[in-house]
């Protein structure tokens, strides 16, 4: 995979493709706010190692899932507001590509146009090659080198991420490098043991990284709404919390492969439940075999959180994906809050799949710098994981 260093930039339109897919909310005035620019941010040194080298910039990034056209409530134009004050200098949001020409034309070295979400345009995710390679062709058209360096998106085939780097001289950005470093250590040697924590609400969006996993790992902790569907998979009944009762049997593999290879899988030993899904819901914490009808599971329970703190500090590789609990309402955020800090203290390689799990850090106030890699990338780290072949990485390593 090639490197800026690479890439001789001076004097040319540098097409990078970022992921700014950040979330966003109204504030009390209706205005839409970025609520975590973190994946701005880790973009930042590649784009202004790019303005030093005298390189004007023409940034591309998607926002959301657009069906097909044009919906303002999925603008970059916040994006563009954030990273203007992030670089210090001004970005302009091209609405067209013809636009983009026109904006790039105006603006000299270290100049900075961000076209509009790139998925306005239908052919940016075409499942046809061909209509992809027309937008990419037009985009190629618009400048000298491609920089991938949205690592969220190097998952996708899609016309800026793979197509686009076909018909220009690229090379992977600096997050992009790094993520696809920390992420290729994970599968080919981790420290030991090698413990991954695995959260999030459904266990059928991480089926294919627990089978995955299962051969590399010592230790599985489970957290979250999927570690509900481990329970009833154990026969605990589960009350009103989250089950997908059709992924018991595969659960039921899981637990019998984990146990024939000498891997522990950890569930929950106890539970802070509550009697509805709200903050001011009433609450208890109780074993894991004794959920009460008619109430939910929302976090995992103290005497876990610690058993499971006590395992992230003895180890020498831990990788975290998916909060532990409802971590955005307080009373069912400690879970979520133990994993965070004890990551933080232990001198494990310390690894955090991108995502609610970043987000949870940020939002939490756990010190992002105590970790050794905070991923940016939610699917595409998954997908790591389970150790598929990322097109948008893939494409990087061809011969130019
Ligand atoms: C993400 O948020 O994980 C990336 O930006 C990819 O977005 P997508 O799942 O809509 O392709």
């Amino acid at each position: 995979m090639r490197s800026l260093d690479d890439l001789s930039v001076a004097g040319s339109v540098a097409i990078v493709r970022v992921d700014f897919n950040v979330p966003l909310a109204d504030d009390e005035h209706g205005e839409r706010v970025i609520t975590d620019c973190g994946r701005i941010e880790a973009a930042l040194p590649t784009l202004d190692y790019l303005r030093d080298q005298g390189a004007q910039l023409l940034l591309l990034a998607h926002l959301g899932r657009p069906q097909g056209g044009v919906d303002l409530a999925l603008s970059l134009a916040p994006v563009a507001q954030a990273l203007s004050e992030f670089l210090g200098t001004p970005v302009d949001v091209a609405e067209s590509i013809d636009d983009a020409r026109e904006l790039l034309g105006r603006t000299g070295p270290g100049g900075v146009v961000l076209l509009e979400n790139i998925r306005f345009d239908p052919r940016e995710t075409s499942k046809d090659a061909a209509e992809r390679e027309a937008l990419a062709a037009e985009l190629a058209d618009l400048g000298d080198v491609f920089v991938s360096e949205g690592f969220g998106v190097v998952h996708r085939e899609q016309a800026s991420v793979t197509d686009l780097a076909r018909l220009l001289p690229n090379a992977a950005g600096r997050l992009v490098h790094k993520e696809a470093k920390v992420f290729s250590q994970l599968l080919g040697e981790p420290m030991r043991p090698y413990v991954v924590v695995l959260g999030g609400s459904k266990v059928s969006d991480k089926l294919a990284v627990i089978g995955n996993l299962i051969p590399r790992v010592d230790r599985l902790l489970v957290g979250g709404g999927m570690a509900f569907t481990f329970l009833a998979a154990q026969g605990y009944s589960v009350g009103d919390s989250l089950l997908e009762s059709d992924q018991i049997p595969t659960v039921k593999g899981f637990l019998e492969q984990a146990q024939q290879l000498g891997i522990e899988i950890a569930l929950p030993v106890d539970v802070v439940v509550a009697d509805r899904f709200a903050a001011d819901a009433q609450v208890k914490i109780v074993h894991a075999d004794q959920i009460p009808d008619g109430w939910l599971g929302l976090d995992i329970g103290p005497q876990t959180a610690r058993r499971y703190a006590d395992v992230i500090v003895d180890a020498g590789t831990v990788v975290w994906n998916g909060p532990m609990g409802v971590f955005e309402m307080e009373p069912f955020a400690a879970g979520t809050l133990a994993v965070a800090n004890a990551m933080a203290s232990s001198a494990a390689m310390t690894v955090v799949g991108g995502g609610d799990s970043a987000a949870a850090i940020r939002v939490l106030g756990v010190d992002e710098s105590a970790f050794d890699h905070i991923s940016t990338g939610g699917g595409a780290s998954l997908e790591f994981l389970e150790g598929k072949q990322l097109p948008g990485l893939a494409v990087l390593e061809e011969e130019a």
